[in-house]
């Protein structure tokens, strides 16, 4: 091997070892970041009073929750997260009931079970008016389904 094929090879090692370090720092560097998922915000504003009609509850695709607002006993937040597999669930105005699209199951008006596979009730979330005059949904604070936040 003459002197100019040993340096040619010499840079090759040197590169191939250089790139061995960084791969292994960037994945030391990796390992010490923590692998953190950062939930949004559990309690937020949803609106003003007055942004929510009477009648058929608004459904809030981002937030996943039902807003109900009826005229005598006020405003109630449910989940629309089913119980059963986490599927997002459909309100039905003309059986008051909601369904879920993947597994068909059924839940009552309160968000009862009434056919399965969902083991559990639906969610009902405490709502409250913030300072400023909005309704603030809090989704660590669960509810009786007859809970009502009369404004
Ligand atoms: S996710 Fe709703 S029934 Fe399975």
């Amino acid at each position: 091997m003459n002197r100019r094929a040993f340096l040619s090879w010499g840079t090759v090692g040197l590169a191939a070892l250089c790139s061995a370090v960084a791969v292994s720092l960037g994945a030391v560097c990796r390992f010490l970041v923590p692998s953190v998922f950062y939930e949004p915000p559990q309690s937020f504003k949803i609106g003003n009073p007055a942004d929510f009609p009477f009648g058929p509850p608004a459904f809030l695709a981002d937030e996943k929750i039902f807003v109900f607002r009826d005229r005598d006993k006020g405003f109630a937040v449910a989940s629309a997260v089913c119980t059963h597999l986490g599927c997002t669930v459909a309100h039905f105005q003309s059986d008051q009931r909601f369904h879920c699209p993947c597994h068909g199951s059924e839940f009552g008006a309160d968000g009862s079970v009434l056919h399965g596979p969902a083991p559990r009730p639906l969610n009902w979330f405490e709502v409250t008016l913030a300072r400023d005059g909005q309704l603030r949904v809090d989704k660590d604070k669960t509810v009786p389904s007859s809970y009502r936040l009369v404004v």
